[in-house]
């Protein structure tokens, strides 16, 4: 069977994970696929690059717009990085060229999402970012295929791993958090840019597509009311220890009525956690995701939500579906059947 032929944008943590597991598991792959997942070409800044992997056999493109228009290539995986720019443009000349488009880019999903879906929907190609949100955890899948049949009423979670390691590192030896964050990046958990991962951004990218994917939204990213973890000392940990607490960083969207009219309320924040609650327990780089469907009821997503093996894990998943054909548009960001909620009063406060 004709194998999917893909283009690689991008060798850093992620995109060398693909690689790795693509080689590791390819024939496993080939089997559940029912075709070969092929990387025929790649792309990255710097060639010369000592990068762990052999990539002998891949073509090299050194400019991404000549990546993306390769007749060879059925599906474009962007693994670059950063809401405009390269990555962007990558994506619009990839889905504009028919191109099924794969990647990770929650800061792109998170401002771009929209206009990116509709171009997928009138491409008719799939627009797929699985790993933009929780890392490997199929939360996009779950949420929009599984529990599909359910009015979601309320999702929250820890939505950032560099956050959620720095946070338990600090519990567990009260240490500091300059040193933790280094550590984070070290582990390949951290943003290129970490002020995104402890200012709270990151984690509000991956709560607004999971909000507009629940509850069939526009991605509103500026609607998202944003704190983060720097201003977290260890004595803040101690005390809220001392009362039977924890302090994570929860993101939560839930649908409020608010002066006569429904608002989704969008919030990012370092709050405490009782130590019996379930996110208590949720350490290092590890994500939780919760999610509450009206027939259903609460659904817990949890595992590694950032690093190279379990973001791969969830690109190639994607890269899999697409091989399968069993993405017709993109299936979860809903551009023709979208709800008009406006934004909520970013005061309100969380009573559950
Ligand atoms: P990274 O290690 O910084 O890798 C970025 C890659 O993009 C590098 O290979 C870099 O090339 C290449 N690149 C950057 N600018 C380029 C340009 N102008 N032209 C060509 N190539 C360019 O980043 P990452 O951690 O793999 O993250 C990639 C994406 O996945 C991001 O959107 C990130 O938010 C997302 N993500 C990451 C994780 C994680 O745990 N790391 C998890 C989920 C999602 P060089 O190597 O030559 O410099
Ligand atoms: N920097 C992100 C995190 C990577 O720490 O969660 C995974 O999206």
């Amino acid at each position: 069977t004709a194998p999917l032929r893909i283009a690689l944008a991008g060798l850093g943590t992620v995109g060398a994970g693909v690689i790795r597991l693509l080689e590791a598991n390819g024939e496993l792959i080939a089997a559940r696929a029912g075709r070969p997942l092929q990387v025929v070409a790649v792309c990255a800044r710097d060639r010369s690059k000592d990068r762990g992997i052999d990539l002998s056999p891949y073509a090299w493109e050194d400019d991404m717009t000549a990546l993306a228009a390769r007749d060879d290539v059925d599906a474009v995986v962007e693994l670059v990085g950063g809401s405009d720019g390269p990555a962007l443009a990558l994506a619009r000349n990839a889905l504009n060229g028919g191109k099924q488009l794969v990647t990770a880019n929650k800061a792109m999903i998170a401002h771009h999402g929209m206009e990116l879906a509709g171009i997928a929907e009138a491409k008719g190609v799939a627009l797929k970012y699985e790993a933009a949100v929780a890392g490997g955890i199929p939360v996009i899948k779950g949420i929009g295929e599984g529990a599909a049949a359910n009015r979601i009423e309320r999702i929250f979670g820890i939505l950032n791993g560099t956050c959620n390691y720095i946070l338990s590192e600090m519990e567990g030896s009260g240490a500091d958090f300059a040193d933790v964050l280094k550590d984070a990046q070290e582990l390949g958990y951290a943003e290129a840019d970490p002020t995104f991962d402890v200012e709270g951004v990151d984690a509000a990218h991956k709560l607004a597509i999971l909000a507009a994917l629940s509850f069939g939204t526009a991605v509103d990213f500026g609607a998202v009311d944003i704190s983060g973890i720097t201003m977290i000392r260890a004595a803040d940990i101690a005390q809220a220890d001392a009362l039977g607490h924890v302090i994570r960083l929860v993101g939560i969207a839930e649908p409020q009525e608010q002066e006569g009219e429904r608002r989704l309320f969008q919030r990012v924040a370092p709050v405490l956690v009782a130590k019996d609650h379930p996110l208590a327990a949720v350490d290092g780089p590890t994500n939780a995701v919760v999610a509450e469907g009206n027939f259903v009821g609460r659904l817990l997503f949890q595992g590694a939500g950032a690093g190279d093996g379990p973001t791969a894990s969830a690109v190639v998943a994607d890269l899999i579906d697409i091989a399968r054909g069993t993405v017709s548009a993109p299936f979860s960001l809903p551009v023709s059947a979208l709800q008009k909620v406006a934004p909520a009063d970013p005061g309100s406060r969380i009573s559950r």
